[in-house]
């Protein structure tokens, strides 16, 4: 047992509902909610702002080394991050960056410099962890690991609904071609491909609200502590 709790690992394609599920079954628990992809785009920021090309390997693991990465946990459950002392916000979210996040992500070096980075966060447990390789890369040894899935239609169907409340307006095939080719990026690369873990509960999230989400995953956890 660890000196917090548990680890719970939550893994999955964009658009699955893993932060929000995550932060409410967090909530519930009395633990902390990281989200890992944020730790990529905070990667993708420094190297957008720095002009460097995603694809430079030396000039992208540098960026990564360089990264000071500070957490305080907040009333939702999640941990705000403070990157080299500045938060970032909103602008983690814009697409360009989410898209040199997912560039910047096959840079296997830089990962194992975050993965490091994670663990710190994660080791004493009482996290729920979310990404794309928590269950295989990052704690590999996690006593709770949970794989969300959902149809590319279904995500980008929420996705559309989401870009419309911030007073967007998306095109719904452009949506589903940039969701398709970020799956294939993110699922084909040589480093640490997206796939659910030997050992995951997949939960496919297409038909279900999130409440019942929510509870398929508290329900794991019980059977876990039980
Ligand atoms: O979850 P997100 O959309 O904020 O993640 C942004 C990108 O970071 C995504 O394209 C894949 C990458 N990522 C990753 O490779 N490994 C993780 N554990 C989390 C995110």
């Amino acid at each position: 047992m660890r000196a917090k709790g548990l680890v719970v690992a939550m893994d999955g394609p964009a658009g699955t509902g893993k932060t929000s599920v995550g932060k409410a079954v967090a909530a519930q628990l009395g633990y902390s909610f990281l989200s890992t992809g944020e730790m990529y785009r905070a990667l993708a920021y420094k190297v957008f702002a720095k002009n460097i090309v995603p694809e430079d390997h030396d000039a992208v693991l540098a960026a990564a080394h360089a990264l000071r990465f500070t957490f305080v946990r907040q009333p939702d459950a999640s941990l705000k991050m403070f990157v080299d002392g500045e938060f970032l916000g909103a602008k983690l979210r814009l697409e360009e960056v989410g898209n040199v996040a997912s560039r910047v992500s096959t840079n296997a070096e830089a990962r194992r410099v975050l993965t490091e980075k994670m663990r710190e966060v994660g080791q004493e447990g009482g996290v729920v962890m979310e990404g794309r390789d928590v269950g295989t890369v990052v704690f590999p040894d996690a006593e709770v690991k949970i794989y969300l899935d959902a149809s590319a239609k279904e995500r980008a169907n929420r996705r559309v609904k989401q870009l419309q409340e911030a007073g967007e307006h998306p095109d719904y095939n452009e949506v589903l071609r940039l969701i398709e080719e970020r799956d294939y990026r993110d699922s084909h690369r040589a480093a640490s491909p997206l796939k659910p873990a030997q050992d995951a509960a997949v939960i496919d999230t297409s038909e279900l609200t999130m409440q019942q989400v929510i509870d398929a995953v508290l329900e794991k956890i019980k059977r876990y502590d039980s």
